[in-house]
């Protein structure tokens, strides 16, 4: 019988692309998406929106940072259990402070899990991300040596080290590198943006560091893939069928490799801008000086955008050039994904980062009304 699945954070990015996997392969009986955002409020494509209406989807509006609301989500008016909860649920701005990842992220993963446990679910599938690992060129497997580089991370891997210590749980970690594609807002999607903005300036984009500082990405269509995949339960090629032997813990990264030089080079070709690096003296002073760095480049970026926005019409927009001074440290994201494909016969259906990758993401924010037309090359 196909699966009942609860999917938390569901209306997200990850999420949403996550249920539209499992509805346009048939995949669940029902899905029930818990999430404090509204589906109606969150930007959705016209694709999503549908899937969204399908009648196998049921949204619950809830904020999980409040124990109370778990247990109601996890009730099924049939009294039976959902056999899968994937937790996407958690605080991914950047910049907060130590007391909200902890209550948002690190709380909130403890105690739906903590539920899962209790109502015997077949797995719960806890996202993490990456950034838990030491930043190293070096690509990080599942056992590299973890030094989380973000508030994200520490809040998240202090999560994935209580989870493992809940009997009962059939725990299953998932750490992706960088998710792009369409509905992106703060991966890729604020470099696409500066994309847009030189050309509009008519100047060069210059980034800080080097072109070989890794950011290593899995596309959102293959994260949601690989997240479904390692419940075991998929029709593709190679799933697992047995019970899980928790906790396990696989990485999601493309073969792309991807540093900010092929970034670029993409970046590039698709706004048909020049692209280059600052040298290493200002790079330095970067270094020294990160706070004040990260204002100029946010103003040499906020303004034109807007005026961007202002001229092509679009008046309410979630999408920023905005970058964190922790997302513009020279932190390399360098991971290797290779384990679920060994073990569990995954395939990443998009193992390299293309132009038209790239151009996906800005047409469907264009057809949505976010981002201004004619931008592109
Ligand atoms: N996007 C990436 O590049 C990336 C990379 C690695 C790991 N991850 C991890 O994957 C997970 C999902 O990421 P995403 O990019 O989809 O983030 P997102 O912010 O788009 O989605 C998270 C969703 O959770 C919901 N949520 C947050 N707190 C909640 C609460 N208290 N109650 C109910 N709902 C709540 C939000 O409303 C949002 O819809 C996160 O844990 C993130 O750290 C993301």
């Amino acid at each position: 019988m196909a699966p009942s699945v609860l999917v938390l954070g569901g209306v997200g990015f990850l999420g949403r692309h996550l249920v539209a996997y499992l509805v346009e392969n048939d995949i669940a009986a029902n899905i029930r998406v818990a999430d404090k955002v509204l589906p109606a409020t969150a930007y959705l494509s016209d694709k999503l929106k549908k899937v969204f209406e399908d009648k196998r989807v049921e949204f619950k509006q809830a904020n999980l940072a409040n124990p109370a609301a778990i247990e109601k989500i996890y009730t099924k008016d049939d009294g039976s259990a959902f056999d899968y909860v994937i937790n996407l649920a958690a605080e991914t701005k950047y910049g907060q402070s130590d007391e909200v990842y902890d209550e948002r992220t690190y709380q909130l993963s403890v105690a739906v899990a903590k539920e899962a446990a209790k109502r015997k679910v077949k797995v719960f599938v806890e996202v993490s991300t990456a950034q838990v690992y030491e930043s190293d060129k070096k690509p990080s497997t599942e056992e590299s040596k973890l030094k989380p580089w973000t508030a994200v991370a520490k809040s998240k891997l202090k999560a994935e080290e209580e989870l493992k210590k809940i009997p009962g749980l059939n725990l299953v970690i998932v750490r992706p590198a960088l998710v792009y594609g369409p509905g992106d807002v703060y991966g890729i999607t604020p470099r696409l943006i500066m994309g847009a903005v030189y050309r509009q300036l008519g100047e060069k984009m210059e980034l800080l560091w080097t072109k070989d500082l890794r950011m290593n990405t899995v596309h959102v269509t293959d994260a949601v893939r690989g997240i479904w995949h390692v419940t075991g339960t998929t029709a593709e090629k190679g799933g697992r069928t047995g019970p899980v032997a928790s906790p396990e813990i696989y990485n999601l990264a493309d073969h792309n490799e991807t540093d900010q030089g092929k970034v670029n080079e993409l970046i590039k070709a698709l706004f048909g801008i020049d692209t280059g690096f600052q040298g290493t003296m200002i790079s330095q002073f970067a270094k020294l000086n990160l706070e004040s760095v990260t204002e100029d480049v946010n103003e040499k970026h906020l303004q034109p955008w807007s005026e961007l926005c202002k001229s092509g019409g679009v008046t309410n927009t979630p999408l920023t050039p905005f970058l964190d001074k922790e997302l513009l440290k020279d932190n390399a994201l360098s991971v290797d994904g290779s384990k679920i494909e060994k073990t569990l016969g995954f395939e990443y259906k998009v193992p390299n980062m293309t132009e038209a990758n790239l151009r996906d993401v800005v047409t469907e924010f264009v057809e949505s009304g976010m981002w201004p037309k004619g931008t592109t090359k």
